[in-house]
């Protein structure tokens, strides 16, 4: 099956030889050189919604044997470094070999406590998970979670009830499928009823040897240091074509391999497509003389389909106020569920949750006063009409101070979801669910790449200025 077995056993065998011996001085961390190369693929899974383009993920060696894993995050056809981009450095030798660093780096689509436009990085810490087979053809890190907890600002729910300890929080499998496909699964900690999520399961295909390491590569250990000045602040440089600023402000028009979307002229101020594979569409109207938000939202389902959006107030949030401990929620919870307040359609009408969980179904309840719901199920085509208060939802509910709370505080974030009914409550949605930041009055730039029906490059440009 896997033709590459003398140099697997003995790379895993010196990985094993590593987690025996803790505590005295390791040696070395090695990888089959079959890891190393150019993967490519589409994921099945990932965390912000179903994806429509390929990922491409280089596993590379360093000279001093330390390993470099990059990627480009090029979410639902923007281009490839619109979004951000991922190294993870392994370290080869040395006391802490076997670790792996990763230094990430968002912009324009997620929002970090308000660094939104100019972009926000992140410094994680995995673990070599400690029983790897001498034979096997994977290898696994464990979030640390002695150093990733929620004083950093998750957004690992490690502090979540009930609390997850170790590998259990998330972990992050790499397997050689075969000598040309490997897998990237990673998963999280679950919550009752639902005992794991997933963060990204994509297969991929080689499709060209491992680039070779240019940059400097980082110390070891407490030397080991994320440079979001320089050598992490920058895109991974693949022999891009799609480098240009119209084409970064414009992806659905001129991605090559991406399904077109639908024409829509909205009634609405506001349109945004959230997801190109399900064709989930949000819009909507601040009326800020009345306190209320005008929502439409609609997807492509079955008769029996719902469509979903859950309002997070302060999921955006670092350092919370005094709440309730059932209903916490912040930046650590930012992709799961938990403190969404619901408003669920179906052709039966529509429904209002509330998600104590990080995952699992949400529980009924009808602290969101809902107006004017209406739905409509046409050509395919779920459509769910209503209005709710600014602040309102279960937290307000609970006495949580109308500043927070506040849609239009800029706390907060956005989950979505379609799926199938089963009765007169939501079946698990699978893949079909993300999550987005959301600035009511002010969606541009983060949602500019998502906007219904943009009638031209120049009137978009304006947009971001
Ligand atoms: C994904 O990449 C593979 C391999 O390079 C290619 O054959 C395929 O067309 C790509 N798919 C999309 C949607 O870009
Ligand atoms: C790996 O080793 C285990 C235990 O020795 C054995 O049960 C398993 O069949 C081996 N797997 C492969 C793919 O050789
Ligand atoms: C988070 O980790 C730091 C050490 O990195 C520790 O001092 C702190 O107590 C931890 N906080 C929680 C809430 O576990
Ligand atoms: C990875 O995390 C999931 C979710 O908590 C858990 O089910 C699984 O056992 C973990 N894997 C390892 C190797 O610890
Ligand atoms: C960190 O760097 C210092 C200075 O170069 C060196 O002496 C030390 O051994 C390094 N520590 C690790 C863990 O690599
Ligand atoms: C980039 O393009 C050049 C010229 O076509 C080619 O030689 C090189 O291998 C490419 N690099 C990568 C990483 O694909
Ligand atoms: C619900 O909203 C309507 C319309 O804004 C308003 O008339 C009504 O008083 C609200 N009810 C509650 C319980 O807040
Ligand atoms: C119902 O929606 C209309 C149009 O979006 C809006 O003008 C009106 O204020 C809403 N009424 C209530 C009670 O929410
Ligand atoms: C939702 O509102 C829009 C704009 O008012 C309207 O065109 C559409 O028919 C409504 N759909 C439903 C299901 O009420």
């Amino acid at each position: 099956m896997f033709s590459n077995t003398r140099v697997l056993s003995k790379v895993l065998i010196s990985a094993a030889f590593l987690l025996c011996e803790r505590g005295v001085a390791a040696t070395k961390f090695e990888l089959p050189d079959a890891f190393e190369g150019k993967w490519r693929g589409i994921p099945a899974w990932n965390i912000l919604g179903p994806w429509s383009v390929n990922l491409t993920f280089d596993i590379s060696k360093a000279e001093n044997g330390d390993y470099l894993f990059e990627n480009n995050l090029g979410y639902e056809g923007l281009s490839d470094d619109t979004m951000g981009w991922q190294r993870f450095y392994v370290e080869g030798s040395g006391e802490t070999s076997g670790v792996l660093w990763y230094c990430g780096w968002l912009r324009n689509f997620l929002r970090d406590g308000g660094a939104g436009l100019a972009g926000y990085a992140r410094l994680e810490e995995f673990v070599l998970y400690d029983a790897p087979k001498p034979n096997a053809s994977s290898v696994t890190w464990c979030l640390n979670d002695q150093t990733n907890n929620r004083s950093k600002g998750g957004p690992w729910p490690l502090n979540n009830e009930p609390k997850c300890t170790g590998c259990d929080c998330f972990n992050w499998t790499i397997s050689l499928l075969g000598p040309n496909e490997l897998q990237s699964t990673l998963l999280m900690a679950g919550s009752p009823g639902h005992a794991k999520s997933k963060h990204l399961d994509v297969k991929l295909a080689r499709v060209g040897p491992a680039p070779s390491v240019k940059i400097q590569m980082p110390g070891h250990g407490a030397n080991f240091t994320c440079d979001f000045l320089d050598r992490d602040a920058h895109p991974i440089d693949y022999n891009r074509t799609t480098h240009s600023k119209r084409r970064s402000i414009c992806p659905f028009k001129y991605e090559p391999n991406a399904s077109p979307l639908p024409a829509h002229t909205s009634t609405f101020k506001n349109c945004y497509w959230l997801n190109r594979k399900v064709q989930y569409r949000l819009e909507w109207d601040v009326d800020e003389q009345n306190s209320l938000l005008h929502v439409s939202m609609s997807a492509d389902t079955s008769a029996g389909g719902y469509v979903a959006v859950g309002f997070r107030p302060l999921g955006a949030v670092k350092g919370l106020p005094e709440m309730p401990v059932d209903l916490q929620t912040g930046a650590e919870q930012e992709f799961g569920m938990k403190g969404a307040d619901i408003v669920l359609g179906y052709q039966g009408g529509v429904k209002n949750y509330f998600a104590y969980h990080f995952t699992g179904p949400p529980d009924e309840d009808w602290s969101l006063n809902i107006t004017n719901a209406s739905t409509a199920y046409e050509n395919g085509r779920l459509t769910v009409n209503f209005t709710r208060p600014l602040v309102g939802g279960k937290l307000a509910a609970s006495g949580v101070s109308a500043e927070y709370v506040n849609l239009l505080s800029d706390n907060g974030d956005v989950i979505w979801a379609t799926g199938e009914m089963g009765g007169d409550n939501p079946s698990y949605h699978f893949q079909k669910r993300g999550f987005r930041f959301v600035d009511w009055k002010k969606p541009a730039p983060e949602m500019t790449p998502f906007k219904c029906q943009a009638s031209s490059i120049n009137e978009q440009k304006l947009e971001i200025q």
